[in-house]
């Protein structure tokens, strides 16, 4: 199969950039890039279409699509009052797996084929979620939520069960896999030292990602600080032995330098959730004091506090937020670059975001129908400025087509 068109290229390290040509892609896997002409006779395509890789998503909650736009409340209200109920949902294995095959539909439609995704305290529902995501060609990493303690009774777990529960997730679906089981403390609040500690213990043995939220909301950090003593937020997870360059620390807001000096240190990732941020009012996240400090950063959805399924929008709004605050906001081609190849190489995931040959075929197809390349704005600029889900025409996972049609 040959899909035509202005090609997606991330070989600078800190911009994409476009360039005519082509991508053949032999069963599940790109056979070959081809930058030159854009060839006449292709299987979908053409001059005026863009051929991008599947973009990435670094934070996300897949039981929380039902619970968008629940609007008004802070963080921890919001939690209490639409978040928890919506989890519970999970106990239902069944309940879990058709939701996830909704829920990867949405991804597919919208572009996402690689994911950091949360399921819930739920054992059978965690796994429930690792299987579907797996059959339908999902990349990335779904990791059941660890929770011992303030939050309601029908989400705590016994800390050892759940580590257990995990550990056996990790059996199943390993790390380095095309999609992995991880390990997701929820958040400080809600497990106890000891938790957090065999979190810790369990991702070094297995080498494993691990999944949490760090600095949010001040109120949050405040609760931490009540709980946990002297320790700083970050600190609390430094001695848990959750800071490694496989943790996907969602938010970090509220962060001393240092804090930021902590996780540059350690190498842990910032998943930085802008649309997120605003909805629930936490705060502005400090892009450019995150990278100043050279913190690793990715970028999510955080589906549902997150209202966007898009990441194009998630970047657009990146973008926005650092030129709110200031100078020195990410361009255009940044922002691409951060969706496809900067957020899966921070990730350590050498297969994804990249048109190359041996890569899966994770590939996207869009026709834009405004005149785009006519030289008058940055392309790339208009592109994620004036993004229409319409443009996006297909989606392949694994050279699959999962979403849009093969009629062209
Ligand atoms: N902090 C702890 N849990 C959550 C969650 O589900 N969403 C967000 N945005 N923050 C959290
Ligand atoms: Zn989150």
């Amino acid at each position: 199969m040959i899909l035509a068109g202005q090609l997606l290229l991330n070989d600078d390290p800190c911009a994409a950039r476009i360039a005519p040509g082509y991508v053949r892609v032999e069963g599940d896997t790109i056979a070959e890039v081809v930058v030159g002409e854009v060839p006449a006779s292709a299987d979908a395509g053409g001059p005026h279409a863009l051929v991008s890789p599947g973009l990435v998503d670094a934070h996300l909650h897949l039981p929380q699509f039902d619970t968008m736009g629940a609007h008004g409340l802070p963080l921890l209200e919001w939690l209490e009052g639409a978040t928890f109920p919506a989890e519970r949902r999970w106990e239902d294995p069944d309940f879990a797996r058709s939701m996830t095959q909704r829920v990867v539909d949405q991804l597919f439609a919208h572009g996402t084929t690689a994911v950091c995704a949360y399921a819930t305290v739920h054992h059978e529902g965690a796994l429930a979620a690792l299987e579907t995501a797996a059959e339908r060609g999902l990349r990335g990493v779904i990791g059941q939520v660890l929770m011992d303690r303030e939050a309601p009774g029908f989400l705590c777990r016994d800390a050892e069960e759940s580590i257990a529960g995990t550990a056996r997730l990790l059996d199943l679906f390993p790390p380095g896999g095309r999609l992995a089981a991880a390990v997701t403390p929820r958040f400080a609040i809600t497990c106890t030292p000891e938790l957090l500690a065999q979190a810790g213990g369990l991702a070094a043995e297995r080498n494993a990602t691990v999944q949490t939220h760090l600095a949010e909301t001040v109120a949050e950090c405040q609760f931490v600080e009540r709980l946990f003593g002297e320790a700083s937020y970050t600190q609390v997870y430094d001695q848990a032995g959750l800071l490694t360059p496989r943790s996907v620390m969602g938010h970090g807001i509220h962060l001393s330098d240092e804090d930021r000096r902590l996780l540059k240190d350690r190498g842990s990732i910032i998943a930085h959730c802008p649309t997120a941020n605003s909805f629930l009012r936490s705060g502005a996240m400090d892009r450019r004091a995150l990278l100043g400090a050279e913190c690793p950063m990715v970028l999510g959805s955080d589906i549902g506090a997150g209202y966007e399924r898009s990441m194009v929008r998630v970047a657009r709004a990146m973008v926005e937020t650092a030129s709110a605050l200031g100078e020195g906001y990410p361009s255009a081609a940044e922002a691409w670059r951060q969706i496809t190849a900067g957020t899966s190489e921070t990730l350590g995931w050498s297969d994804a975001g990249f048109l190359k040959p041996g890569a899966p075929a994770d590939l996207l197809l869009v026709e834009p129908d405004i005149d785009w390349l006519g030289g008058r704005v940055d392309p790339l600029a208009m592109l994620l400025f004036a993004w229409d889900d319409r443009w996006l025409r297909r989606t392949y996972a694994r050279g699959e087509l999962v979403y849009g049609s093969d009629a062209s």
